[in-house]
């Protein structure tokens, strides 16, 4: 399993640092959502779902985590700890994260606005579907 990730140019000069994400550019979508998670307490595991359309970037802003990411067949980890470097969860990739340090912030930028009917919180269900999807794809 490929992680695809987006390197984003850092700006600085002696005031400090700067970085900017446009849509299309530095990333493949149009964000219609942000999001930020914070304030995470210890041992928390968060996402534990996929999504049936959303494509997402998440970006680490402060802190760090670990991002594990599953196509259903394979698994991956992901150290999250840089602030110019995205990381895309697409369409149909069961996700989690965990190990949070306690400034940890997230950023999130994603392609559609919050709906609960494209999440998939049944990984036994993700599976199914997981594995039907890449039938039709081969
Ligand atoms: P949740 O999906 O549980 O977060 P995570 O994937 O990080 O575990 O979302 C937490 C709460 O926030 C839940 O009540 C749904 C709500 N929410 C929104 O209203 N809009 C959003 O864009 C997101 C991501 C969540």
């Amino acid at each position: 399993m490929e992680i695809t990730t987006f390197e984003f140019a850092v700006r600085g000069d002696e005031r400090g640092s700067l970085v900017a994400i446009e849509e299309r550019r530095d990333i493949p979508f149009v964000t219609r959502r942000v999001y930020y998670i914070f304030g995470t307490q210890p041992g928390v595991t968060r996402g534990l779902h996929a999504h049936r359309q959303l494509q997402q970037v998440m970006v680490c802003l402060h802190g760090r985590c670990r991002l594990l990411l599953d196509d259903g067949q394979d698994k991956r980890e992901v150290l999250m700890e840089r602030n110019d470097r995205g990381v895309l969860i697409d369409k149909m990739i069961w996700h989690q994260m965990d190990e949070f340090s306690p400034e940890c912030v997230l950023l999130v930028l994603a392609d559609d606005y919050y709906d609960e009917s494209d999440y998939i919180r049944d990984y036994e269900e993700y599976q199914t579907l997981a594995t039907a999807a890449r039938g039709e794809e081969g």
